[in-house]
């Protein structure tokens, strides 16, 4: 394969790498189900060691986000500090469910629990190349996304409510995903800084 001179990487994969931001406000209306299954398929298109396809997906339907949307409300009263006046724990709860609620489709990612714990550490790096690779295929669909992993991500009853084997299964993150309403700017160091040559 010809090489390709550096003053010719401009291609759309160099573009969306470096325009690719964390989305947290999104317009409403939920990424309709084709364009999910095609960034979900993007994620799958990871690099993966042994190609155990670790990666598993699960769609927040309406009745579920309600479900979930409540336990995170009570996530935000929780994070008040004691001795919070009940006025203000009540603004946090409801401040916490409208920000829940305003996010249009969310997924949960999850890696399948397998093998040792090399297998395990490189499975969980698979799945981030698809929480990565599903923000690169979003970004050209125009849908942004967030990855977070907030408490709800870690409690048992979002595993329970989920139906997912926390033996069996780890959530790595979830995915609030939808058409971007305001898109931020993010910075990095220059790579010379991070970057250490040998002899
Ligand atoms: C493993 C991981 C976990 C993250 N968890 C959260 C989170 O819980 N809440 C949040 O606001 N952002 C979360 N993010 C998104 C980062 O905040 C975001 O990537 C960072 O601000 C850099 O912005 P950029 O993605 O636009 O470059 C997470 C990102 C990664 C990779």
């Amino acid at each position: 394969m010809a090489r390709l001179a550096l003053e010719s990487y401009t291609s759309t994969i160099r573009d969306a790498i470096r325009a690719r931001r964390t989305v947290f406000r999104f317009d409403p209306g939920e990424v309709p189900r084709d364009v999910l299954m095609e960034i979900l398929a993007a994620g799958t298109h990871s690099p993966n060691h042994h190609l155990t396809e670790p990666w598993r997906f699960t769609v927040v339907g309406p009745e579920m986000k309600r479900v979930l949307g409540q336990r995170y409300r009570e996530i935000q009263a929780e994070k008040c500090a004691p001795g919070t006046a009940a006025v203000h724990v009540d603004a946090a709860a409801e401040k916490g469910w409208v920000k829940w609620m305003s996010k249009p489709t969310v997924v949960f990612v999850s890696c399948v629990l397998d093998g040792d714990a090399q297998q395990r550490r490189e499975d969980t790096a698979s799945v981030s190349c698809a929480m990565l690779n599903m923000q690169l295929a979003g970004c050209e669909l125009n849908v942004g996304m967030q990855w977070s992993t907030g408490p709800i991500t870690r409690e048992a009853s979002t595993y329970d409510l989920l139906g997912i084997d926390a033996e069996r299964e780890y959530i790595v993150g979830l995915c609030y995903m939808g058409y971007p309403a305001e898109v931020g700017t993010s910075t990095r160091r220059p790579v010379g800084e991070v970057t250490r040559w040998t002899d």
